[in-house]
C-alpha cells in the first residue's frame, strides 16, 4: 500500500449505510440525473454510489468561466480479500461547486458505501478471489454546468490472508485480542431477558432463571433476523441467537456457596441450578454505534432448560425404553441438560447437544442388585452409570412441592413397586439424555425435539457436511469421552434446497432428521478410512450378540457405544468438535487430550498416535496425549454419502518448548502454541473468511497448559488432506518405548496464530459470527471456576472495564475489528 488515498480506514459497522437525509436527496439527485448513463460511460447503477448534496446546491448557478473540474482518484494499491478499503477523490473546479461520485468500472463488484457528505469518500470490502484481481474505480467532478472531469484507480485484490499481530500467551484475568480489534461483552450469566426482571445483583441472591441467561456458555448460533422481524439469514445487524448453557459454577449461585452440597439440598438451591442450564435463545441486536447488545424485552427471547417440555421423534420415538411416569407412551420429555456443542440445519434450526448428561442421575445400590444381570445393566455400565451414585449437585435429594417429579426424575432407582415397564417411576429416565435437539429459533411455541435417529451418546456437536441439491447430507458428531468414537449420521432424504426457505421448520426436520443412517469412524494405518452402519440386523447387531442382545434400531441407537464396540470403531483421544470446510467439505475433528493413553494396556495406534510426559513448571505433569490434536478425513468422491475417506493430522497441540521431533510434531511457536483444542469452527461461505481457503478457528479448554497461560482462540488457515507426509515417533512413557507411524498435514507455520486468550479459569467456546465476517461472536465459560464466594478467582467480565471486584460471570463477547473489516482477515 504506497498511497495515502486508498488505505484501511473507518467502518461505521455496517449500521447507516446510507445516512437518511441522503437518501431523499439521492433520489432527487437520480431523478434530476437520468441521463446519467450516458454522461457515466454506462456504468450499472448498482455500482455507482450516489451523488453528494453538494451537486444540488450547485444547481442553477451560471458559470460563465465553466472550467472543467480537476480531479484525483488517488494511485494504485493493493490489498488482500476481506480488509475493508477507503477510496478517497478530490475535485477542485471554478468555485460553483459540483457533485462527485465514485463509481466502479471493473472486476468482481463490491458495494460502495458513502462516508462523507459530498461522495467524495468511500468504503468496501475487498471480495473473495482465489487470485490476484485488479478492481478499477472513477472519481468523477462535474459542476453545474455539466462539465465533468473523471480520474480512474485500479486496487489489486489478492486472496484472503491472516491479517492480524498473534496475542501472546497470558494468565491475565482478561479478554485479550490483536491490536486493531475490540471485544465488547455482550450477554452474560444472569442478565434479565424479560420485561420487569431485576439486573443481575450477582452476589447469590437472585432468583428466576427461567426469565435470565444461564451459566457456562457454550455452542452457539447466528439465526439473522430482518427489520421486520423475519428470518433473514443474511442479516448483519439482528438476529435471535441460541446460546447453549452446559453447566454451573455452583458456588457463585448462592450467597455463601451450595448449602449442604453433599447432603440434602434446598429446593430453592436445586431449582436455580436446574434453571442455569439449557439453552437461552435470545435477540442480539447492533445499537448506535454498531455496539452489539442483547434485547430485554424481544418477544423471541425464550429460555430452555432441563424443565422445558420436549418430544422424541425418529426410531427411537415410543420405544419402551423412553417410557416414564411423566410419559407413559415414551413419546415426551421434560427438558435438555449439558447442551455443549452445537450443529445447525439450512432451514434454520438450531442442533443443541446433550454431552455429559450420566453425571446428573442419582442411582442407588438397591437398584443396582435390581436390574443386574439385565440389559439395562449392560447399558448403565456402558455409559457410565454402572455403579451407585448420587448424581451431580445431590439435585434429586431436594423435596419439590408436592406432585412435581421434575426433578425428581434424574433418580433413576427404580421402585419394584411400580410396573416392571417403568411407566410408573423414573427408571428408565436416563434414556431420554444423550440425544442431539432440534430447536426452531424463531418460534418460542415450538416444543425442542430430540432426533433419536442420530444415536445416544456424549454428544459433543453435530456439525453438518457440505449441502448440495440432490445428494444426501451428514452431520459429524464426536461422542466426548476417553477413548469414544467419531459418528456421522447421513439423511435417507437427498437434500433439496428449496426446504431452506420452508416456514414449517420443524417438519423440515422431521423429513432429513429422522431417517438415516448412523455410521461410526474406523481409521486405518495407511490414512484410509470407513464409515461402519450402526444398523440392526447387520453384522453383530442383532440379538444373538454375546455383550448385548440388540432388540431393534431404535435400541441400536439408545446404545449406539455398544453397538460402535461390536463394529470394531477406532477409541479416540475424546473426540470433540466437529467442523467442515466449507469449500473443500473435508471434516476437522478436535481430540482434546487423553490421559490414558500409553505405551502397554492403552497403545496408540496411526489416527491417536501420541503418549508422553507433559511436563508442568507448577502442578503435576500430565501422561498420555496431553496436549491433544486435530485430525481431518476427506470422504471418497467428496460426497458426505461416502461410506470411505481419507485421513491425516492437521494439528499437535504442545507447548514450544517440546521434543519436535516426537511432540511439538507441528512445529509451534511463541505465537501458536496450544493445548486441548475444543471448540472448532471454519468462518461462514458468506463471507472472504469461508470461502477459497476458509479460516479455522481454535479454542482451548485446558488444564496441562495452565501454567503458561489461559485458554485461547487461534485462528488458522488450513491445507487439505495429504498436503504433508507419513513419519514415525517414539512415544516414552514410564510404561517403556515404542514407535508409532502416523500421517501429519504441512507444518502450519506462520498460517495459525494466537487470537485471543481468556481470563482466569475459563475454557473458550463456542462461536459464529454475522454473514458477513464483521463480527465473531465468541463464548467465555466458567472465568475463576476453581473459586467461590470466599475465593474469588476471577472477576471478569468486570475486570474487562478495570473493575477487580465482583463474583466471575460467563458471557458471550463481541469481536470487532476497528477499521470495520473481516475479523481474521
Ligand atoms: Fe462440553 Fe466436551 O466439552
Ligand atoms: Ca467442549
Ligand atoms: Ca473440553
Ligand atoms: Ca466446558
Amino acid at each position: 500500500m504506497t498511497d495515502t488515498t486508498i488505505n484501511f480506514g473507518y467502518s461505521d459497522g455496517d449500521v447507516d449505510t446510507n445516512r437518511s437525509a441522503n437518501i431523499s436527496l439521492n433520489e432527487i439527485v437520480a431523478e434530476r440525473y437520468s441521463r446519467r448513463q450516458t454522461l457515466f460511460g454506462g456504468i450499472g447503477a448498482a455500482t455507482m454510489a450516489l451523488f453528494g448534496t453538494s451537486m444540488l446546491t450547485a444547481c442553477g448557478d451560471d458559470d460563465t468561466a465553466n472550467a472543467a473540474p480537476v480531479v484525483t482518484a488517488g494511485s494504485s494499491g493493493a490489498t488482500s480479500s476481506g480488509r475493508l478499503v477507503t477510496l478517497t477523490g478530490t475535485a477542485t473546479d471554478d468555485g460553483t461547486g459540483g457533485g462527485v461520485v465514485w463509481a466502479q468500472t471493473s472486476g468482481p463488484t463490491v458495494t460502495l458505501t458513502v462516508t462523507n457528505a459530498t461522495g467524495s469518500v468511500v468504503t468496501f470490502l475487498a471480495p473473495s478471489v482465489s487470485a490476484a484481481t485488479d478492481l478499477k474505480f472513477q472519481f468523477t467532478a462535474r459542476d453545474a454546468k455539466g462539465a465533468t472531469t473523471t480520474a480512474e484507480t485500479t486496487l489489486t485484490v489478492s486472496p484472503a490472508v491472516l491479517g492480524f499481530t498473534a496475542v501472546a500467551k497470558s494468565q491475565a484475568d482478561i479478554v485479550s485480542v490483536p491490536a486493531g480489534y475490540t471485544a465488547t461483552v455482550v450477554y452474560r450469566t444472569g442478565d434479565p431477558i424479560a420485561t420487569g426482571v431485576s439486573a443481575y445483583a450477582n452476589d447469590g441472591s437472585d432468583a428466576g432463571f427461567s426469565q435470565r441467561a444461564g451459566d457456562h456458555h457454550d455452542g452457539m448460533y447466528y439465526f439473522g433476523l430482518n427489520a421486520a422481524g423475519s428470518p433473514d439469514p443474511t442479516s448483519n445487524t439482528r438476529a435471535v441467537m441460541c446460546i447453549n448453557h452446559e453447566n454451573i459454577n455452583q458456588a457463585y449461585l448462592h450467597p455463601a456457596g451450595a448449602t449442604s452440597p453433599g447432603g440434602v439440598r434446598p429446593y430453592d438451591e436445586v431449582l436455580k441450578e436446574v434453571e442455569c442450564h439449557g439453552i437461552s435463545v435470545i435477540e442480539f441486536a447492533q445499537g448506535t454505534g454498531g455496539a452489539w447488545g442483547y434485547v430485554q424485552n424481544s418477544t423471541f427471547n425464550r429460555r430452555i432448560t432441563p424443565l422445558t417440555p420436549t418430544t422424541f421423534s425418529g426410531p427411537a420415538k415410543g420405544a419402551a425404553f423412553l417410557k416414564t411416569a411423566f410419559s407413559t407412551d415414551g413419546t415426551k420429555g421434560r427438558g435438555t441438560v449439558n447442551n455443549c456443542a452445537n450443529g445447525y440445519t439450512p432451514w434454520s434450526t438450531y442442533l443443541t447437544c446433550e454431552e455429559n448428561w450420566v453425571g446428573y442421575f442419582r442411582r442407588d445400590a438397591s437398584d443396582v442388585t435390581a436390574r443386574a444381570g439385565t440389559k439395562d445393566a449392560v447399558s448403565l455400565a456402558r455409559y457410565g452409570k454402572g455403579s451407585a451414585n448420587g448424581g451431580s449437585f445431590n439435585w434429586t435429594t431436594a423435596t419439590a412441592p408436592a406432585g412435581d417429579t421434575s426433578i425428581a426424575k434424574f433418580n433413576i432407582t427404580l421402585d419394584p413397586a411400580k410396573p416392571a415397564d417403568g411407566t410408573g417411576d423414573f427408571r428408565n429416565e436416563i434414556y431420554q439424555y444423550g440425544w442431539v435437539v432440534e430447536i426452531d429459533p424463531y418460534d418460542k411455541t415450538q416444543a425442542p425435539r430430540k432426533r433419536t435417529a442420530l444415536g445416544r451418546m456424549n454428544h459433543e456437536g453435530a456439525w453438518p457436511g457440505k449441502f448440495i441439491d440432490g445428494r444426501k447430507p451428514a452431520w459429524y458428531m464426536g461422542d466426548d469421552a476417553t477413548n469414544e468414537y467419531l459418528y456421522k449420521f447421513v439423511s435417507n432424504t437427498p437434500w433439496a434446497a428449496a426446504d431452506a426457505s420452508a416456514t414449517s421448520r420443524l417438519a423440515i426436520g422431521d423429513k432429513y432428521l429422522d431417517a438415516g443412517t448412523l455410521y461410526v469412524a474406523k481409521f486405518n494405518a495407511d490414512g484410509s478410512g470407513q464409515w461402519l452402519p450402526l444398523t440392526f440386523g447387520s453384522g453383530p447387531l442383532t440379538a444373538a450378540n454375546a455383550t448385548y442382545a440388540f432388540a431393534d434400531q431404535a435400541d441400536v441407537l439408545a446404545n449406539a457405544r455398544l453397538a460402535a464396540d461390536a463394529l470394531g470403531a477406532t477409541k479416540m483421544d475424546r473426540p470433540e468438535w466437529t467442523a467442515v470446510n466449507p469449500v473443500t467439505g473435508e471434516m476437522y475433528l478436535t481430540l482434546t487430550n487423553n490421559s490414558t493413553r500409553n505405551i502397554t494396556t492403552n497403545p496408540t495406534d496411526a489416527a491417536n498416535p501420541r503418549a508422553y510426559t507433559d511436563p508442568k513448571t507448577t502442578g503435576g505433569a500430565t501422561n498420555g496425549n496431553a496436549n491433544g490434536h486435530i485430525i481431518r478425513l476427506k470422504e471418497t468422491g467428496d460426497t458426505t454419502e461416502a461410506t470411505g475417506f481419507a485421513w491425516d493430522i492437521y494439528l499437535f497441540g504442545s507447548g514450544k518448548d517440546l521434543d519436535p521431533a516426537n511432540i511439538n510434531l507441528s512445529g509451534l511457536d511463541d505465537t501458536n502454541d496450544l493445548s486441548s483444542p475444543d471448540g472448532l469452527w471454519f468462518g461462514r461461505p458468506q463471507n472472504a473468511s469461508g470461502l477459497v481457503k476458509p479460516l479455522l478457528w481454535i479454542e482451548t479448554d485446558d488444564g496441562a497448559y495452565t501454567d503458561v497461560t489461559n485458554c485461547m482462540l487461534l485462528c488458522g488457515q488450513p491445507g487439505t488432506v495429504g498436503d504433508g507426509t507419513t513419519k514415525t515417533i517414539t512415544n516414552s512413557l514410564s510404561g517403556g518405548t515404542a514407535t508409532q507411524a502416523t500421517r501429519i498435514g504441512a507444518a502450519p507455520g506462520a498460517n495459525l496464530r494466537r487470537f485471543l486468550v481468556g481470563p482466569k479459569e475459563c475454557e473458550i467456546t463456542g462461536i459464529d459470527s454475522t454473514p458477513d465476517g464483521r463480527t465473531v461472536f465468541v463464548n467465555i465459560q466458567h472465568p475463576g471456576e476453581n473459586g467461590n464466594p470466599s475465593n474469588i478467582t476471577s472477576n471478569w467480565p468486570q475486570s474487562q472495564a478495570g473493575n477487580a471486584t465482583g463474583r466471575p460471570r460467563s458471557a458471550t463477547i463481541a469481536i470487532t475489528k476497528n477499521d470495520g473489516g473481516v475479523v481474521g482477515l
